[in-house]
């Protein structure tokens, strides 16, 4: 098992990075320890200048993402963390599958439809080849297993289509150069609402800071936003059911549910019944136990600029070590002479 997986580097990180994307790449590696098999995690920096940017703020918020996933157990002796910048051999390799990738299949995109909106021509061209640098992320690594959201899952279809394509047409029928890489979308993927509207997600972006807890938030804080948090009048559920029609509270279990490690009806079992008055302090205190470790860590780190740039280095060197053997495959699978 080969596990690849990218994020983009945000700043201001909240509860629902933690419980989307990032726990779900530590319990990852956690199970390739287990098998034998091998997770590498990457800051798709380089995707993020599809985007208008500043560029301060992106380096900046690489190297805070870097220390909000070693914080929350993402270890670099055991995975190979880095962000694309530092490995070319992604950029090479981009270019060599834009042989291959369609214009037809791009412009289906739903994501590339979504961000250009009604303004297309005004985009930039990387906007609309993101999805092929996305392929070569994973394919120059041979990668069997790519954990996403939901909302990448057109991404990696369109990078076993581009793979596919490219084994057909440069490889003989024997010997097929890039391995299919399977979607992994985790089944307990929760998505994290607002604290303040069960209807929008957690975000950084919102206005009100209440909305969300921050990866920088303390124990006085997490406790206040949580008994804060936007409820209705009737007490809690008995089971799953009850909470149709009641985002906030069915929010709030959720949330309970994924950081305790079991599931809603479990914590519906225990809590059905009880008003708020009962469960917010259970989960202020729940969040607390779990993120203050992570909190005092991150806030190390992310003033530790050499720490940081160190564990980028080296992962790095680790990546490209891993990339090139695949790269210059390629390269002579096109007839792109090497000497
Ligand atoms: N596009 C992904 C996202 O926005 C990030 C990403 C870039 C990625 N390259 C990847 C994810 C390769 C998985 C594999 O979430």
């Amino acid at each position: 098992m080969r596990i690849v997986s990218g994020i983009q580097p945000t700043g201001n990180l909240h509860l629902g990075n933690y419980l989307g994307a990032i726990r779900n790449w530590v319990a990852m590696q956690e199970d390739a320890a287990a098998t034998g098999g091998q997770c590498l995690y990457f800051l798709a920096d380089l995707h993020a200048i599809s985007m208008p940017h500043v560029p301060a703020d992106l380096a900046a918020n690489t190297r805070e993402m870097v220390a909000a996933l070693v914080a929350c157990g993402i270890d670099p002796d055991r995975s190979v963390l880095f962000n694309q910048a530092q490995v070319p051999q992604h950029s090479e390799m981009q270019w060599l599958l834009n042989g291959t990738a369609r214009m037809g299949w791009l412009n289906r995109m739903t994501q590339w439809k979504d961000k250009a909106g009604k303004n297309r021509e005004g985009q930039s061209v990387a906007l609309f080849t993101y999805p092929v640098l996305q392929a070569a992320d994973v394919l120059i690594y041979q990668a069997t297993h790519v954990p996403v959201g939901e909302d990448q899952k057109q991404h990696l279809e369109l990078a076993r289509d581009i793979a596919q394509k490219f084994n057909n047409d440069f490889c003989p029928e024997d010997a097929p150069l890039f391995t299919l890489p399977d979607p992994f979308i985790p089944p307990e993927a929760a998505r994290i609402m607002s604290l303040r509207d069960g209807s929008s997600k957690m975000s950084k972006s919102d206005p009100s800071d209440m909305s969300r807890i921050n990866m920088t938030d303390d124990a006085d804080t997490i406790m206040q936003k949580i008994k804060k948090a936007k409820t209705d009048p009737e007490p809690l559920p008995g089971d799953k059911a009850g909470l149709e029609g009641r985002p906030e509270a069915a929010n709030l279990v959720g949330i309970y549910a994924v950081m305790a490690g079991v599931s809603v009806d479990n914590v519906l079992a225990q809590f059905g019944g009880e008003g708020f008055g009962k469960f917010k302090p259970a989960l202020g205190e729940l969040l607390v136990e779990k993120l203050a470790p992570i909190n005092t860590r991150f806030l190390e780190l992310r003033e530790d600029r050499e720490a940081l740039d160190a564990i980028l280095r080296k992962g790095a060197e680790k990546a490209r070590a891993l990339a090139i053997p695949t790269l210059e495959k390629t390269y002579d699978a096109l007839g792109l002479v090497r000497g």
